[in-house]
C-alpha cells in the first residue's frame, strides 16, 4: 500500500503541482464558516452518504450526520480513510481522492474540534 503510493508519487509528481497550482492559484480554499453545518454536511451528501447513508449504510457506517460524524472523526479513521492513510480502506471508495480543498476543510474541521 505504501510502496505502491509511494511508487504513484514518484512516477507522476508534476499531476500532484498542477492540481495544487489549480486549487490554491486559480480557486483559493475557502475555510471560512467550516462547520459541521457550513461546509461539512454538504461535502459529506456529495461524496459520501450514498454509501454511507440511510438504513443501511456501507460497513455500517453514518456519514449523514452530526453525532456519527463527529465519533468517526474523533476514532481517527474520518482522516484515515480520505487522506488516504496506511491501515485504512480509501475513501471515497472507487472514486477519486477528494479535492485538496475538500481535504484541507476536513483536517481543519477536525483539527478545530468538529464545530457543529
Ligand atoms: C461507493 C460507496 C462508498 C463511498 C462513496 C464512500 N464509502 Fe466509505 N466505505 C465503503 C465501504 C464498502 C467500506 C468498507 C470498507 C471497504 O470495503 O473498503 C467503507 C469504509 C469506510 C470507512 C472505514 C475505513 C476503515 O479503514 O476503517 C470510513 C471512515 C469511510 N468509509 C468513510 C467514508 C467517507 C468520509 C466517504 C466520503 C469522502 C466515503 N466513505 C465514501 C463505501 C463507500
Amino acid at each position: 500500500m505504501i510502496v505502491l503510493a509511494l511508487l504513484t508519487a514518484g512516477l507522476f509528481p508534476s499531476c500532484y503541482y498542477d492540481n495544487e497550482e489549480e486549487l490554491y492559484g486559480e480557486l483559493p480554499c475557502d475555510t471560512l464558516n467550516n462547520t459541521y453545518s457550513g461546509a461539512i454536511a454538504k461535502l459529506m451528501a456529495d461524496n459520501c452518504n450514498a454509501c454511507h447513508g440511510g438504513s443501511n449504510p456501507e460497513a455500517g457506517i453514518l456519514t449523514d450526520n452530526y453525532a456519527d460524524l463527529q465519533a468517526l472523526a474523533q476514532s481517527g479513521k474520518l482522516a484515515g480513510a480520505v487522506n488516504h492513510q496506511g491501515g485504512f480502506s480509501p475513501m471515497p471508495k472507487g472514486a477519486r481522492k477528494l479535492s485538496v480543498c475538500d481535504l484541507q476543510r476536513i483536517n481543519l474541521w477536525i483539527d478545530n474540534g468538529t464545530p457543529q
